[in-house]
């Protein structure tokens, strides 16, 4: 049985966008490190902070990235700054029964899919700096429009930077910042 979440189609989706943007020198935190695979790609060029609720993806990744400061958080409870890029690849697999399990926590998004991503969204913009960059993996699964709309009422401009059909669902990389044209602002 996996302890932490193996690197999957998502995670390479995201790291495949992540390398084509210009990332470096910034200060960067990825929420649910995980396998610590995308951490470790921020680490080459940029300071970094992690978190996660499971404590062997905290110590997997923090032996994996040395210089990177790897810590527990359920999402920004214990964050205390802000960033320029903040990374979430969420749990967003919906099911009717609840899943308690920490390995289960990885995938599972409660019965709609966005029980972590819509407290995601009502928080990530507290701790990006002002031209800040918050990238998220998305799936069709967990209703793409309603992010979208949630991040426009919040004054963020939203890119889809790649897309992937699979077998059951289709995944997307969205790259978010504050619009300046935004009534929000
Ligand atoms: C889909 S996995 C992604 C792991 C890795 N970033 C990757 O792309 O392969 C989601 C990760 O988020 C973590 N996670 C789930 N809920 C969380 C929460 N409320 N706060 C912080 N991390 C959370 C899980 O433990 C898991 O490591």
């Amino acid at each position: 049985m996996c302890e932490v979440y193996p690197p999957s189609e998502d995670t390479f989706l995201l790291l495949e966008a992540l390398e084509e943007e210009n990332l470096k020198n910034r200060h960067c935190l990825e929420i649910g490190v995980g396998s610590g695979i995308i951490t470790e790609f921020f680490a080459k060029n940029n300071v970094v902070d992690g978190v996660d609720i499971n404590p062997k993806a905290i110590e997997i990744t923090q032996g994996r990235c040395k210089t990177c400061n790897i810590f527990y958080s359920d999402l920004f409870s214990n964050i205390k700054k802000k960033y320029d890029i903040i990374v979430f690849n969420p749990p967003y697999v919906s099911e009717e029964r609840k899943f308690d399990d920490i390995f289960d926590r990885s995938w599972y998004g409660g019965k709609d899919g966005r029980m972590v991503i819509d407290r995601f969204l009502e928080e990530f913009d507290n701790f990006l700096n002002l031209n800040g960059k918050m990238y998220l993996l998305h799936s069709s699964l967990c209703n793409l429009k309603k992010t979208l709309r949630v991040l426009e009422v919040k004054g963020f401009k939203a890119k889809i930077l790649k897309s992937k059909k699979l077998f059951f669902e289709e995944l997307t990389v969205i790259k978010s910042e504050r619009d300046s044209n935004s009534k929000g602002d």
